[in-house]
């Protein structure tokens, strides 16, 4: 079948059409920070995918039966019973986003000194972990340092690597391996089911928790299904479920496979960490039957967490995103290949060669996104992740200048994204017109959301 959005829209909001000159003085004003943007300036938001998906009728009918009960909530225990059915472990708490499962479940396994190791840690998990006082080490695979390999599990963790800390000198030091599935920080590409085993293989024969940051987890089982020889017959569920078998637990943000606003969980076996995870939720989330969640909620994850596996509901989130890496890819952009299923990442540094990493080319081709089109996007480049002196020049930068166009989850139709592809054929004509930037505010902390910048002129 060709691509056809399963479901058909009953409830609308209307975007903001907006001009050029309206853009310019808007983003100019915001000091070329899309973040400080207010949502009515902006035309297609692909900021994120988290928390911004459109809700089903049936999560809404949820919604208005829930029970807001404090302690004992009816809603809580059917959330409680899907999520046991999904991931299979012992002790289930719901929190208010991915952010406060990992400072809870970190905070209960790691101490000062200790090294946390992962595929890839997303930025708030690395925060969590270097809060802590410990090192949040990433050791992907080989393939993911290509972008242009079309490896279809390039969100794998380097299984050689593990194994040499493993049973290395640090071994005393590693308190934890955490598989990020799938990997965001590393361009939204699946890990292998293979690779979970293997993981999970030499932690226990290590003695190492081995937990999921399960925030995608049922997009993670679809390209299981559709790459790794062995899974054409399981449905995406099923494979969602031997992921989780295969970890100690888990923590989730909610807000992407959930399908809803605001939510997150911690899951775990061990009832001796349940229990310290519970008292540290009950004292900063709340307690442990709705954990900083109203019982509406808790109903509409329920029901999202069951939508979020379906068949015809993954394969056109699959294709819808692949799409637009093809509109990018015939506009002359190139993307991490292949395409996510949550994002595409363009490659910013291909595109704009006459701007070097000091001139911050991600940035500039998001900025250009909005400038041209009212898109809303982030760069993942050396403004986010380079290193910067007192003057906010950069000293050094990552090796990619990425920009990811994340896809919220039901809301926009296929021809919104052809839209995208659209402007972005705009720019790829003229790509040398694309100014570069300095920085003029770069604040020390959590930078890309508070800095400001100007355009160069020369
Ligand atoms: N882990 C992963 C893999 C994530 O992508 C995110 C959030 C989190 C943890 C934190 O969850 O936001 O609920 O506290 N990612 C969002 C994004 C913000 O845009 O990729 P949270």
């Amino acid at each position: 079948m060709p691509i056809m959005e399963p479901y058909r829209i009953k409830v609308v909001e209307p975007i903001p059409i907006t001009t050029p000159e309206d853009r310019r003085r808007w983003l100019a004003a915001t000091g070329y920070n899309q973040f400080s943007l207010r949502s009515e300036q902006v035309t297609i938001d692909l900021l994120t995918d988290s928390g911004t998906g459109a809700l089903s009728a049936a999560q809404q009918a949820a919604a208005a039966s829930a029970d807001e009960t404090y302690a004992g909530a009816r809603s809580f225990y059917r959330f409680r019973e899907v999520v046991s059915d999904l991931t299979g472990y012992q002790h289930i708490l719901p929190v208010h986003q991915g952010r406060a499962a990992e400072r809870i479940l970190f905070g209960c396994v790691l101490s000062k000194g200790m090294i946390s190791i992962s595929n890839t840690h997303f930025d708030t998990t690395r925060a969590n972990v270097e809060l802590l006082g410990c090192v949040a080490l990433d050791i992907p695979c080989e393939e993911a340092a290509d972008l242009d390999s079309t490896e279809p599990f390039k969100g794998n963790i380097d299984l050689a690597r593990l194994s040499q800390l493993l049973s290395g000198p640090e071994r005393p030091r590693i308190g934890q391996v955490l598989m990020t599935i799938t990997n965001n920080g590393g361009g939204g590409q699946p890990v292998s089911m293979a690779n979970i085993e293997a993981a999970s293989a030499l932690c226990r024969e290590h003695g190492v928790p081995f937990f999921l940051d399960a925030a995608r987890f049922a997009e993670n089982a679809w390209w299981v299904t559709r790459r790794e020889p062995g899974y054409a017959d399981w449905t995406p569920r099923r494979v969602a479920q031997r992921a989780f078998s295969l970890a100690d637990g888990c923590v989730a943000s909610l807000k992407k496979d959930g399908i809803v606003h605001m939510g997150g969980l911690v899951a775990v076996n061990d009832p001796e960490l349940a229990e310290r995870c519970e008292m540290i939720s009950t004292a900063t989330e709340g307690f442990r039957t709705y954990g900083g969640l109203a019982g509406r909620d808790l109903e509409m994850l329920a029901q999202g967490l069951i939508e979020v596996t379906d068949v015809q509901y993954l394969r056109a989130r699959a294709d819808a995103t692949r799409y637009l890496g093809d509109l990018a890819k015939s506009a002359g952009v190139s993307i991490v290949e292949p395409a996510g299923i949550h994002a595409i990442y363009l490659n910013a540094k291909r595109l704009l060669p006459h701007l070097s990493a000091a001139q911050f080319p991600g940035h500039a081709l998001a900025c250009e996104l909005y400038l041209q089109g009212g898109i809303r996007c982030v760069e993942l480049g050396s403004l986010y992740l380079g290193t910067l002196d007192e003057q906010g020049r950069l000293q050094s930068g990552p090796p990619f200048e990425l920009v990811r166009l994340a896809v919220p989850r039901r809301v926009y139709t296929q021809s919104h994204l052809e839209y995208v592809g659209e402007v972005l054929e705009e720019i790829a004509k003229q790509p040398e017109r694309v100014p570069g930037y300095r920085m003029t505010h770069a604040p020390k902390l959590l930078r890309h959301f508070n800095c400001r910048l100007e355009q160069i002129h020369d």
